[in-house]
């Protein structure tokens, strides 16, 4: 068996397509976001995983138009906010939001997990990232991002940080005795103390436990310094490998370094992002998938303004017919950037390699019986552990996989017909195999 999420954020879904229409109700609301949770835990998903960033993007040709025209990194709202109302309609789904630990300060994060944890009955996740952009530096005091493998190092005492903190009451720290009169008892409620490198915090949290104690912990560096943090701290890792051997490659190496970091392999749940298109047949499908690649041809500005925002890149400087430029480096996504840079190797353009641009880590088109069969071959050869679900968040496309695919993957065994009984964690549930 091996286990889906959801890859999403708290942006507007597509709106220009046929079936687009969302009743005139606006998805800033949360309505929208509200039904796919459902339709996800209709499918007994193991969660949905909100990204987020924290500015409008300027990267390509110095100017804001590209990003806002296509809507790619704004606007984009807050999705610690989005949580609570998700887990208001649902009772088992796992909710994992983004929120940066260059930006947070550890106790506010700390304190609104813990709220979110208790508001979503023990299903809260915490995406750990460290940000990418000067810009989103710049909104928030400062002028540059700190170098890629010196965040990782500020993370690392972020979570200790924020582990002491979680720490920080211990069991049976509430005891409203009304015999005398104590809500909680003091002697169990400790300070942190807590003075390093980068934080200085004193400590308790001011909130009480809650029912995961730490929320899961999810994370999706791709770096080295980032797979390190990542088999250290994480409950489960987003990956975006290309290819069943990289996919393969991914997993040891995060298994490898979670044993060298103590911990038990099995404690950690990689998935791999991936789009499927299905259709009725496998012809139809792949009709739809050439139909899609002859508009993607169209919109090479899209993906590139996408790639612009990710790295600080601005890639409207490079000659779109000339062969993609290989030396070049950022601060900000480098394995997002990496891989791009991959598909160029065999002398393609930079126009080709931006029209076939996709972070899905095998292609999967075709029938359900098809799709299904290849997500088997595959994760037999990876080793586990699932699958991120990211493709056009239409209601059309998410039918297709929460109706379509997911029964059959169900109907073969290979994901789960159920989660443990209500009440359960997320943790327990991504756990429980
Ligand atoms: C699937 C995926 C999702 C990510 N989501 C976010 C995100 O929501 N916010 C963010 O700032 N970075 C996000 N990142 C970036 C990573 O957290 C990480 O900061 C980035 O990949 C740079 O680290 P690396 O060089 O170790 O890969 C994501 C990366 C991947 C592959």
């Amino acid at each position: 068996m091996f286990h889906l999420g959801w890859f999403t954020n708290f942006a507007p879904p597509p709106w220009e397509g046929q079936f687009s229409g969302h009743n005139g109700e606006t998805w800033a609301n949360g309505r929208f976001y509200q039904d796919l949770a459902q339709a996800l835990e209709r499918a007994r998903f193991d969660y949905i995983m909100l990204e987020d960033s924290s500015m409008v993007s300027d990267a390509y040709e110095g100017s804001s138009r590209a990003d806002l025209k296509h809507h790619l990194y704004a606007p984009k709202h807050d999705p610690l906010a989005l949580v609570p109302l998700l887990a208001a309609v649902t009772t088992s789904l796992g909710i994992v939001a983004t929120a940066s630990t260059s930006f947070y300060p550890p106790y506010q994060l700390a304190r609104t997990m813990t709220t979110l944890d208790h508001l979503s009955r023990g299903r809260a996740g915490w995406n750990i990232v460290t940000s990418s952009e000067d810009r989103a530096a710049q909104n928030y005091g400062r002028t540059k991002l700190q170098e890629h493998d010196g965040r990782y190092d500020r993370a690392d005492e972020f979570v200790q940080v924020v582990d002491a903190l979680w720490n920080s009451w211990d069991d049976g720290a509430i005891i409203q005795d009304r015999e005398t009169g104590r809500y909680v008892d003091h002697t169990k409620v400790h300070t942190i103390d807590h003075s390093g490198e980068y934080y200085s915090v004193r400590g308790p949290l001011n909130t009480v436990p809650g029912p995961q104690r730490r929320p899961v912990i999810c994370q999706a560096g791709g770096s080295p310094r980032g797979k390190r943090f990542a088999a250290e701290h994480a409950d489960t890792i987003i990956a975006q490998s290309r290819g069943p051997e990289r996919m393969k490659e991914f997993r040891d190496d995060i298994r490898r370094l979670a044993a060298e970091a103590g911990r038990d392999p099995d404690d950690i749940k990689v998935l791999f992002i991936v789009s499927p298109l299905v259709a009725a047949s496998d012809a139809e499908a792949q009709e739809l998938q050439a139909s899609s690649k002859a508009q993607a041809e169209t919109n090479v500005e899209k993906a590139l303004a996408h790639l612009s925002a990710l790295t600080e890149v601005d890639f409207s400087q490079f000659d779109l017919d000339a062969p993609v430029t290989q030396d070049i480096t950022t601060n900000g996504h480098r394995t997002t950037l990496s891989e791009f840079l991959k598909l160029g190797d065999d002398g393609r353009t930079l126009r080709e390699v931006a029209a076939g641009w996709s972070i899905s880590a095998v292609d999967l088109v075709g029938s359900v019986e098809s799709v299904a069969d290849r997500m088997e071959e595959v994760m037999g050869y990876v080793g586990g552990d699932g699958f991120l679900m990211s493709g056009p968040m239409t209601r059309t496309y998410i039918g297709e996989i929460v109706d379509g695919l997911v029964p059959e993957l169900q109907r073969r065994g290979l994901t789960r017909s159920d989660y443990l009984p209500q009440g359960a964690t997320f943790r327990e549930n991504l756990r429980s195999f």
